[in-house]
C-alpha cells in the first residue's frame, strides 16, 4: 500500500475511534479496492425507533436488487453492511466514519431522514466517498458535498403538482400543516409559493414537531379557520396518525379536504387507513399502483419476498439507489471515490416509477411527478395516478 494512504487511513481510523472528531478535520482518502477485495456498500438506515419503517422498506428493496442482479459487480464480490442508526444524527455520522474508515466501503448509502444526511455530508466529502440519499429529501442536502447523489426525490419537486391541482379544482382557502424540520419547510414553502401565484388564499401555516407529533390542537385550529382544504406533509409512516385525528375531530365532516404529498398517503400504511382515506389527492413520484409492466414486476417480486409487504416510495429510492451504484461500479470497473461518484452522474433509466434521470450537474434526480387519488381497488387501497407533470427537476435548487 502506498504509505502516504496508510498514514491517511491510520489517522482517519484514530479520528473513528476517537469517535467525537470533528468531521471536518479528517483527512481526505481516495477509495481504491484492490482486485479480489470486496466491493462494500455501507448502509445506514433507521432499522429501529419511529422511523423503522423507512429502513424496513429500503432494506428489503437493496436486497431484492441483489437477489435479481447478482451478488457480484465489476468482478468483485458484494457486501451489503446494513446498520441502524435508529433516526439519531450523531450515530449516522458516527456509524458512517466507521464505515468509511474501517470497513472501507465503496459507497455509502440510505439516510432515512434529513438530519442524518446532512450530518454525514462532511464525512463524504472528507473520506471522498460517494453517498447515495436514497430517502431524505430536503432540496438543499445534494449541495452539502460534492460526493452526495440523490436517488429518491425532493419536497420541493413532489410539492408542485398538487399545488397546481388545488388551483384548478375548486380549492381557494388551504391551510398548511407540515412537520417543523427541513421537507416539511420545503413542501411549506413550495405549496404556498405555488397555490398562490395561481390566485390561492394560505389562512395559516402549522408546523407540527417531528418527535411524538400530537396532531389534536393544531387540527382544532384547521377547523377554526374553515379552509377549503389542508394541505399536509409528514414524514413517511406518520400519515396514519395524522389521518386518523384528521377524522376523528371530524374535519372531513366539516367539509375540509385533505391533500398532501403522497408522503401521508404512504403505501407502506395506505391500506391500513380505511375510508378516512379514500378520495385523498396527492402528488408524489412513486405509486404502488404505478401501471407500467416494469412496476408490476417488481411490486410481485418485492411482495413475494417480504411476506406480502407493499413497495413504498422508500423501497424505490432504495432499488434504484443500488441500480446506480451497480451500473458505476461496472464503469469504474469497480473502483471507488471519484472514478465511481463520476459513473453515477447522467444515468438515464426506467425505474418502476418512471423513466429517471441523475443530473449530472446537481447530482440529483429528475423525474415525473404524478396527480393520484386513492381508491378501492379489488378491497384494497392504491393511489390511483391519474395526472403527471413530466420531467420535473427540483424546483429548490438555488443553481
Ligand atoms: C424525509 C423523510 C421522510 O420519511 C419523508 O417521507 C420525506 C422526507 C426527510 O427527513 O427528508
Amino acid at each position: 500500500m502506498n504509505p502516504n494512504r496508510r498514514t491517511a487511513l491510520t489517522t482517519l481510523a484514530r479520528a473513528a475511534a476517537a469517535g467525537a472528531a470533528a468531521a471536518g478535520a479528517l483527512p481526505a482518502v481516495a477509495q481504491t479496492a484492490a482486485p479480489g477485495e470486496p466491493f462494500k456498500i455501507g448502509l445506514v438506515l433507521p432499522m429501529t425507533g419511529p422511523f423503522a419503517s423507512t429502513g424496513r422498506q429500503i432494506e428489503a428493496a437493496a436486497r431484492l436488487y441483489i437477489a435479481q442482479n447478482g451478488d457480484t459487480v465489476a468482478g468483485r464480490k458484494v457486501q451489503l453492511i446494513v446498520k441502524d442508526d435508529a433516526g439519531v444524527a450523531d450515530t449516522t455520522r458516527r456509524l458512517s466514519q466507521e464505515l468509511v474508515v474501517n470497513e472501507k466501503v465503496a459507497v455509502l448509502a440510505g439516510f432515512g431522514l434529513t438530519p442524518l444526511a446532512l450530518a454525514t455530508a462532511p464525512i463524504a466529502t472528507q473520506g471522498k466517498t460517494p453517498m447515495v440519499v436514497m430517502a431524505a429529501a430536503t432540496s438543499i442536502i445534494t449541495e452539502q458535498s460534492p460526493y452526495i447523489v440523490r436517488t429518491g426525490f425532493t419536497l420541493p419537486q413532489v410539492t408542485l403538482g398538487i399545488a397546481e391541482w388545488a388551483a384548478k379544482n375548486k380549492i381557494r382557502k388551504v391551510v398548511t400543516l407540515v412537520s417543523d424540520y427541513g421537507p416539511g419547510i420545503d413542501a411549506e414553502n413550495t405549496f404556498k409559493q405555488r397555490f398562490t401565484l395561481n390566485g390561492g388564499q394560505i389562512a395559516a401555516e402549522l408546523r407540527v414537531p417531528l418527535r411524538n407529533p400530537d396532531f389534536a390542537p393544531f387540527l382544532q385550529r384547521v377547523r377554526d379557520a374553515q379552509p377549503d382544504a389542508m394541505f399536509a406533509f409528514v414524514p413517511s409512516g406518520v400519515g396514519s396518525a395524522l389521518m386518523k385525528q384528521f377524522s376523528e375531530r371530524g374535519l372531513d365532516k366539516a367539509g375540509i379536504r385533505l391533500i398532501a404529498t403522497g408522503d401521508v398517503v404512504d403505501d407502506d400504511i395506505l391500506n391500513d387507513m380505511g375510508d378516512v382515506a379514500v378520495g385523498v389527492v396527492s402528488s408524489h413520484h412513486y405509486s404502488a399502483a404505478h401501471p407500467s409492466p416494469a412496476n408490476k414486476r417488481f411490486v410481485d417480486a418485492f411482495m413475494k419476498a417480504n411476506n406480502g409487504m407493499r413497495p413504498n416510495f422508500m423501497a424505490v429510492g432504495g432499488y434504484d439507489g443500488m441500480r446506480v451504484i451497480y451500473e458505476a461500479a461496472k464503469t469504474s470497473k469497480g473502483a471507488g471515490g471519484e472514478a465511481l461518484l463520476n459513473a453515477m452522474k447522467g444515468q438515464i433509466f426506467e425505474s418502476p416509477r418512471g423513466q429517471v434521470l441523475i443530473d449530472a450537474q446537481t447530482r440529483d434526480i429528475v423525474q415525473d411527478v404524478y396527480i393520484r387519488k386513492v381508491e378501492r381497488v379489488d378491497g384494497k387501497l392504491w393511489n390511483v395516478e391519474f395526472d403527471k407533470m413530466a420531467a420535473v427537476k427540483d424546483p429548490g435548487k438555488t443553481k
